[in-house]
Parts: structure tokens; sequence; C-alpha cells
């Protein structure tokens, strides 16, 4: 007797008598399969098993994009045939940067692609343009149709692809829209195979948007083999880009881009920017700070007056509100300032936004600076969370904070008492247990 067909959902496996239109238990469209008898046992060719060691393998050959820091974020430089997804918010820079890395890559001669499915030729020329005085021999596509531009790279075999965005391509036979989780699976799911089978390289642009019909790139961060985020997290003019996942890599490396009237600059060296040169040693202290794995020194300027208002203001650019308020609570407390009688204005230099709680010790010291009016000692770095007992903690990455202060010619850190250290010889270590021996010193010393 011939058993009646069962009919399968191919999402989730639930099974039926006949065929439906929409699954009943997890709710997909057209997702019904006749199941096939299970078919007779047949021989497969098994594999021998082997261990790791017995595995032959060589380390991925890499180039550079043409900028330090994109290639340290991606590992020590691009891997041949990865699939790299740049994620990041509308306007933050990500086809101004990879439109660089093409830039910087054709000028090595490799062959790159340059596929927009969001911008015309013209205005893709035009930025290239503006960004670097010639127009480089970066190919360009302008391509919705996926099918089309999959092909054009198949046939033209470049090394490097830039898929810009991610979201504005679809294939025509999957009846959902351009963006939509579908298409942009299989968008993906395509190029990863291409990029396998052909040792090319994709990085492909992915919109993160807040809200809206757009799926963002999350949903296909497990396809592909690098995760980067561009965000503007540490000034309106600084980008920061960092890894989020990387199989070829370690994801705590960040990257630092500034935003000029040609496209995006390297700041190789973020303390250059986040330090004035000014000698003026009152009410400004430095702290070694951290973004991501990256240290560098950055200064925070206080400015006290008497106030004439009846709640004394408080204002600060850069570091969080409410932490200044707890630092000058903390402050008024422990050191007997009358600060309840003055206006507190804090602001780092180059309006840097900073959440990094160890350099809640140089704010204090540069409040306190400016309203005892005490010059600082020259060459000095603080260290250190402050506790609301008044006591200072120690911060994460010790080490390269140290090591960061010391290369740039400080001679001196205030800073609580660590197990280990390993310490930089030019830089002197006073370690203080809590802010009331830190004001002490400083009042003695300044
Ligand atoms: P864009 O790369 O288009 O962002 P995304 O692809 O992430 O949406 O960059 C957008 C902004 O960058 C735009 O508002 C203008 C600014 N910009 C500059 O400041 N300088 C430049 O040289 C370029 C090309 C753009
Ligand atoms: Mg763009």
């Amino acid at each position: 007797m011939k058993s009646s067909p069962i009919f399968q959902c191919q999402a989730c496996g639930y099974q039926a008598s006949g065929w439906l239109g929409r699954c009943p238990n997890c709710g997909e469209w057209d997702s019904f399969k006749e199941k096939k008898e299970k078919s007779e046992k047949i021989n497969l060719d098994l594999p021998e098993p082997k261990t790791l060691s017995q595995i032959d393998f060589q380390e991925e050959p890499r180039f550079s994009s043409g900028f330090l820091e994109f290639d340290r974020v991606l590992g020590g430089g691009v891997v041949k045939g990865s699939v790299v997804l740049v994620g990041g918010e509308p306007g933050i820079g990500k086809s101004t940067l990879l439109l660089q890395v093409a830039s910087n890559l054709a000028k090595k001669n490799k062959k790159v692609f340059y596929v927009s499915g969001e911008e015309s030729p013209p205005q893709v020329a035009m930025r290239a343009k503006r960004l670097s005085s010639f127009l480089p021999e970066v190919y360009l596509l302008c391509e919705t149709d996926a099918r089309i531009a999959l092909e054009t790279i198949n046939d033209n075999q470049p090394e490097v692809v830039i898929i810009d965005s991610i979201q504005s391509f679809y294939f025509p036979e999957i009846s959902s829209l351009p963006g939509s989780p579908n298409q942009l699976r299989e968008t993906a799911s395509k190029i990863v195979e291409i990029a396998k089978k052909q040792g090319i390289t994709f990085f492909l642009i992915g919109q993160v948007t807040k809200e809206g019909q757009l799926a963002g790139p999350k949903i296909i961060e497990h396809l592909v083999d690098t995760v980067l985020y561009f965000e503007s997290s540490i000034s309106d003019l600084h980008r920061v880009i960092r890894a989020v996942k990387n199989r070829f890599g370690s994801t705590d490396e960040v990257g630092i881009f500034e935003m000029g009237a040609s496209g995006l600059q390297e700041v190789k060296n973020p303390t250059s920017h986040f330090i004035s040169q000014s000698l003026e040693r009152k009410g400004v202290a430095i702290a070694p700070v951290m973004e991501g794995s990256r240290p560098f020194l950055l200064e925070f300027q206080a400015l006290t007056n008497r106030t004439y208002f009846p709640n004394p203001r408080r204002l600060s650019l850069g570091v969080d509100l409410n932490r200044l308020l707890l630092i000058l609570a903390i402050l008024e407390k422990y050191a007997s300032l009358r600060l309840f009688e003055y206006d507190v204005y804090l602001s780092t230099a180059g309006g840097l936004r900073l959440s990094d709680p160890a350099a809640d010790l140089a704010v204090l010291v540069s409040v306190f600076s400016s309203l005892q009016d005490i010059t600082l000692p020259e060459g000095i770095v603080f260290l250190g969370e402050v506790g609301l007992g008044g006591d200072l903690r120690p911060a994460p990455f010790i080490n390269l904070r140290l090591k960061e202060a010391a290369k740039l010619g400080f001679k001196s850190v205030i800073m609580p008492k660590y197990d280990k250290i390993e310490a930089a010889k030019s830089l002197k270590m006073i370690f203080k247990k809590n802010i009331k021996e830190v004001l002490e010193f400083l009042s003695k010393n300044g």
C-alpha cells in the first residue's frame, strides 16, 4: 500500500498531511514541501578523522589597505578571500573610507571593483576626485540587481570588491523588497561563496538604521569573517573603527580617523590631538585614558568662578555631567571645599567624549587646581577611578597607560597602588590611597 504523502515545513520541520500555504507552527509562508520517503542506505565515502596536528595550513596571505589604522583593526592587513562587513549609521563616512581604501589598493596595482547600489557613476567619481587630486583606477559598477553585479564580478575576476551597500542589492526571483532580511541573507551568502571559491576579498557596507524597513547588518554577521563598526563615539570630528568579530585577528583593536575636507585622515597619534600645548598648569590635568585597547593622553580643563546664581552652574563638555556632579560632591565632602559658591565648567581638549572612569582623578584634580589656584607639578599625569568614599581605585590596562605616558615624556604619575606593574623607568610612580592624600601632596608640591 502506498502511504499518503507527508508535507513538511522547511523552516521549522512541522509536518502536515496536506500542503499548507502558511506554517501554523512558525508562521513562515510558502515553506511546505513534500517529504520524500526515507531512501535506502547508500554507501557514503566516509572521511578518515584527523587530529588538528595532522592538518597542514598556511598563514592566510595579507596585504595592506594603505591605512595602518584600518590594517590594525583587520588584524594586520586585509586577508585575501575574506569577507568584511563595515557597519555604521548613514553619513558616518563608510563610503568615503572604502573609496579611499579602494583607491589606495588601485594605486598598488590591485584590480578593485567598487559596486554602488546607492549612488550614480558621476556622484561616486565626484567624491573620488574630492578625496584625491586625480581619479584612481578603480572600476565602478552602479547596479542594484545582485545577479548582474555578481556575474560581472565573476567575469572580471577583480582582487577586491567593495559593495556599497549590501542593503541596496536584490535578487528579482526573491519576492521581498531590497534590504529585507531574505534579500540580505541571500546576497551575503552568495558573496561569501564567491569569496571563498575564488579568493576575492569583499568589503560589504552595511547601513545601521535605527528603525525602518531596512534590515540591519546584524543578521548577516554570522556569515562573514570580520565585522567592523564605524562610529563617531569619541567626538564629532573623529571616527573610530572597531572590530566586533574577527576570524583573523583580535577584536580589541581600534582605528582612529579624522574627517576633513578631503576625506578621512588617519590619527596615528591620538594624544597630539587631545593635549593642548599650553603651558598653563592651573586647572589643567592630564590622564592616560583608553579607547578600546588604545591608550592615549587626554587633557581636562576646569574653570571655577564665584557664582552669581542661587544655584551654581555646572557645565561639562566631553565628560558625563552626572560623573562631574559626583566628583564635585566627593571633593566637597573630603576636601571640605565650598564648591556650592562656585560655578564649575569642565571640558576635554579636542572636544573628545569620554566614558573611561580612570579619568576621574584628573577631572577632580583639574577642578581642585582651578579652585585653589594651585599650579600643578610639571609633567605629571593622574590615573584612577574615585570612589564615593574618596578612595582611589585601580583601572584596567595599567601597563599600556603608563607606557603611553612615559613614551610622551611625562615624568610622574599619581595613582593607586597596584599589585603588578611593569614600571616604565622614566616615569616616577607616586602611590596614593585616597583623594585626601593626593590633594595634600599637590598643595605641598604645587
Ligand atoms: P559618507 O561616506 O557618504 O557616509 P556613509 O557612506 O557612511 O553614509 O560620508 C558622509 C559625510 O562625510 C558627508 O556628510 C560629508 C562628509 N565628508 C567630509 O566631511 N569630507 C569629505 O571629503 C567627504 C567625501 C565627506
Ligand atoms: Mg554611503
